[in-house]
């Protein structure tokens, strides 16, 4: 086989497994998504308080917090593939649960269960990914999992707003958010089917000392030939013992888990998460009608989904370092914006429209992409599932704070009040361009197993 040959043979079928990998992430959207149609109904029927309402809509990122946790242990031990079957069979018994419960507490603990599938699908499929992707497009097959985010974010409302149309008003707040809840079980199961059709990544499969296994996969990716140079590079860096979690604490690896973690924190708390959640209430207290917010938030999807696509395209070539700079930078402005539009008496609702969409857009071509595929490629092989997990766990617990706060600082009684709490998010934005710039390595076009040498060295 050519190298050209086996180097077309390699990228399709890594990216076969890298979509089918990526669909953990539009279950992730999908529940980031699907809770925003369904609460008014559940509020209506069981007559929920504000704190009871938050439990409802948080359970899932409580849950997701967990599984995030223990994704990296059981994964490194178990293996990525079968902890992913183990998300999807999680996501797929919460979907059901959540869609028959009689009482709010079975509800809860349900949108719990959904919630450790997704917290340990978002951990893993981009660790999975970066695994089995080849060096010069890891990026952007990494980023496909971000892709996946935006798209089930995107995809939910329209399933939302289809199915609210099936019955009258009684069906709506006794059913309509039941069916909304339970036909997460549709991804979730195709999930699972062609999660079973996917190997088990090289590099974990040498980390368990498979090497016939492991050779076996990167051949069917790669050719016989550059397979075994790769192994070759994996059995390099293999060490006999299992590592545990302290060597990050050492000087080297602990850099590279500072970065993770920073970065996965900034990500939520320069306030993504704000917008994705709360934006109909964002944009009702500028002023929009009801109907128009909920037409601007579905413009929030639509800019975050196509400036994701920008983000597939660039990351590859420009590199992870350029992105995450430029990105918070324009986060900083139009954050700032935002705020002082809500300061300013009679400034148009089009005007803070305008700058929240520059604000999505600039976290989609950023924050959004990179720090998922970043988190996933920074740590060496041994110890990466534990790793990523840190990380994912430190970003699932940041996005609980925002969620919890956000409408408590946004309001003047409660809170601080609209323009504060953006200028807030702008400030912590600019710490994000600050860090990127300062502290984050480049690791575009490098192998794991060079970005690995790179923490030796420091
Ligand atoms: C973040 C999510 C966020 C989504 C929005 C992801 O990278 O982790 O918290 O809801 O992007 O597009």
């Amino acid at each position: 086989m050519t190298t050209a040959g086996s180097r077309r043979t390699f990228t399709e079928v890594a990216t076969i497994y890298a979509i089918i990998a990526a669909i953990g992430g539009f279950l992730f959207g999908y529940d980031t998504a699907v809770i925003s149609g369904a609460i008014g109904f559940i509020r209506q029927l069981f007559g929920l308080e504000p704190a009871m309402e938050g439990w409802v809509v948080s359970s899932l990122i409580v849950g997701a917090t967990l599984g995030a946790a223990v994704s990296g242990f059981l994964s490194d031990r178990f293996g990525r593939k079968r902890m992913l079957i183990l998300s999807a069979l999680l996501f797929i018994v919460g979907a059901i649960a959540s869609a028959i419960p009689s009482t709010v507490a079975e509800l809860i603990v349900a949108r719990m269960i959904a919630g450790v599938g997704v917290g340990m699908a978002s951990t893993l499929s981009p660790l999975y990914i970066a695994e089995i992707a080849p060096a010069r497009n890891r990026g952007r097959l990494v980023s496909i999992y971000q892709f996946a985010v935006v798209t089930g974010i995107f995809v939910t409302y329209f399933i939302n707003a289809a199915i609210v149309r099936f019955g009258d008003e009684a069906w709506e707040i006794n059913y309509s958010w039941r069916w909304m809840l339970g036909f997460g079980v549709v991804p979730g199961l195709l999930y699972l089917l062609l999660l079973l059709r996917i190997p088990e990544t090289p590099r974990w499969l040498m980390k368990q000392k498979q090497e016939v296994a492991a050779l076996e996969v990167l051949e069917r990716m790669n050719g016989r030939e550059a397979a075994k140079s790769e192994l070759h590079e994996i059995v390099n860096l293999k060490e006999g013992k299992e590592a545990s979690v302290t060597e990050l604490l050492r000087p080297g690896l602990r850099l590279a888990l500072i970065i993770g973690v920073v970065l996965a924190v900034l990500q939520q708390i320069t306030g993504i998460n704000a917008i994705m959640y709360y934006a109909p209430d964002i944009f009702k207290q500028a002023g929009t009608g009801t109907n128009a917010a909920l037409l601007q938030t579905v413009l929030v999807g639509i800019v975050n989904f196509v400036f994701t696509l920008v983000a597939l395209w660039l990351i590859d070539k420009v590199g992870r370092k350029p992105l995450l700079v430029v990105g918070a930078i324009l986060m900083a402005i139009s954050l700032a914006v935002v705020g002082y539009a809500f300061q300013a008496e009679n400034v148009s609702g089009m005007l803070i429209l305008f700058f929240i969409l520059l604000y999505v857009a600039s976290f989609a071509v950023s924050f959004g992409p990179v720090v998922w595929v970043m988190i996933s490629e920074l740590f060496p092989t041994r110890i990466r599932g534990r790793a990523t997990a840190i990380a994912s766990f430190s970003l699932w617990f940041a996005d609980f704070i925002v969620a919890q706060t956000f409408p408590i600082l946004i309001h003047r009684r409660t809170g601080i009040g609209p323009a504060a709490t953006f200028w807030v998010f702008a400030v912590i934005a600019v710490v994000a361009v600050i860090f990127s710039a300062a502290v984050v390595p480049e690791t575009k076009g490098k192998s794991l197993e060079d970005i690995e040498k790179m923490w030796v060295r420091k």
